[in-house]
């Protein structure tokens, strides 16, 4: 537990707002597709058709001109996107499972955002939701690709070793899920809207960056031996992408690591962190159009906002001001508040009782809870389990 993290935790919410954050309340709906995660559930939007989503008009109604180009020019990306946001979805609220702010999603809405007001302030919580939003369709679409369930793309066979074959033991082969494909795919789609006009939108811009590139940055090689009974005379390998749990994993780091910025008076043109997309360009985004300015979209550099510390790098989360303390219940921004949350009595962390009651104390109580416990396998093919009923002791903020 590093100390800083407590006080992080009891910060409060910052009086004043520097003007530029307040004059981007209006975000624009860029964000709105989050809610294609929760389409077909009850209270939300009317049933998708797994076969053809993008006929849907509600989900049509969540979506931007743009995506609804790049959804009716790329057929089967749509189920991909629904795929990734709930993928995203799931690892935040297994990230932020014992801290304050939990990650609770709404019923989606139309018109309102599925991770609720919080996103309307640039704090550190929104960094996250924005980056494992865009690392989740980076990550979906670029599996889905090597699935064959796109149309507009495929595996990945770009990949060429550089080394002469008789200095090699390997050979690419084999079919590489598609990062080259999902990347471009995801900025296309995810970064909709967000054209780097203001702090606000630089912000979205660079934690979208992030959550690709901890995609990326995670593919690894894999091998299969071929030949007599394993002898591998002949070894091919293939790019993979990493199990998702890992981008959040390194994610919830970097959102403990995030890092304050403000404007910078030069947008100086950002080193190399556009990278990543070139060495696998395998199958094209349909829909896309270069239109004028698009290439130095992401060609900026936030200054940190204490001078001493360092600039953000491509892979960090940036955020712009502190987050809420998230103590109590305040609907205007979106804060569910922690009564009746459980604790834990004995950590010192975010879980423990004291940060999580933010103060105010806690109840303990014996339940009983029941369990499958005891299960033996059958041959061929159950398990067994009986019911035990043991007792827990609970916390619960008060
Ligand atoms: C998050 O916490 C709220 C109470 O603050 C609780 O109602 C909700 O079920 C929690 N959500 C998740 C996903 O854990
Ligand atoms: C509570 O916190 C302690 C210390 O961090 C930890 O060892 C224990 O596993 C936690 N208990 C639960 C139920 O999470």
């Amino acid at each position: 537990m590093k100390l800083w993290m407590l006080f992080g935790a009891l910060a409060v919410a910052f009086p004043t707002l520097p003007a530029e954050i307040n004059r981007n309340k209006n975000r624009g709906r860029g964000s709105m597709w989050w809610g294609i995660a929760k389409a077909g559930e009850p209270n939300n939007l009317p049933p998708v058709s797994p076969a053809a989503p993008h006929m849907d008009p509600a989900v049509h109604a969540t979506l931007r001109r743009k995506q609804r180009r790049l959804a009716r020019e790329n057929p089967g990306v749509l189920n991909a996107v629904a795929r990734g946001a709930n993928q995203a979805i799931v690892e935040c609220q297994h990230q932020f499972r014992n801290r304050r702010w939990n990650c609770s999603t709404k019923n989606f809405l139309r018109g309102k955002n599925l991770f609720g007001k919080i996103v309307d302030k640039g704090c550190r919580e929104t960094a996250f939701i924005y980056a494992i939003t865009s690392a989740a369709v980076t990550h979906s679409i670029a599996r889905v690709c090597s699935e064959g369930s796109i149309q507009s793309c495929s595996c990945d066979y770009t990949h060429q070793s550089r080394a002469p074959s008789d200095v090699r033991d390997w050979e690419w082969g084999g079919c590489s899920d598609n990062i080259g494909y999902g990347f471009k795919f995801s900025r296309e789609f995810v970064d909709t809207g967000e054209r780097g006009r203001n702090l606000r939108e630089k912000m979205n811009l660079h934690n979208n960056e992030a959550g690709r590139a901890h995609v990326s940055s995670e593919m690894r090689k894999e091998c299969k031996c071929h030949g007599m009974s394993g002898s591998c005379t002949v070894k091919t390998c293939w790019m993979r992408l990493p199990n998702f749990r890992v981008v959040g994993d390194n994610l919830k780091d970097r959102f403990d690591g995030a890092s304050r910025v403000m404007v910078s008076n030069s947008d100086r043109i950002r080193g190399n962190s556009n990278m990543i997309t070139s060495n696998s360009a395998s199958n094209s985004v349909h829909g896309h159009r270069e239109g004028p300015g698009r290439k130095h979209r992401y060609n900026f550099q936030l200054k940190p906002y204490n001078p001493d510390h360092k600039s953000p790098g491509a892979k960090d989360l940036v955020y712009l001001e502190p987050s809420p303390a998230f103590c109590e219940k305040n609907p205007k921004l979106g804060i569910l508040g922690t009564h009746g949350r459980q604790c834990n009595d004995t950590s010192i962390g975010v879980d423990g009782c004291d940060l999580m009651c933010c103060g105010r104390g806690y109840k303990t109580q014996e339940v009983v809870v029941v369990e499958r416990c005891a299960c033996t396998f059958h041959w061929c093919c159950k398990v067994k389990c009986k019911l035990c009923k043991t007792k827990k002791t609970i916390h619960t903020c008060l």
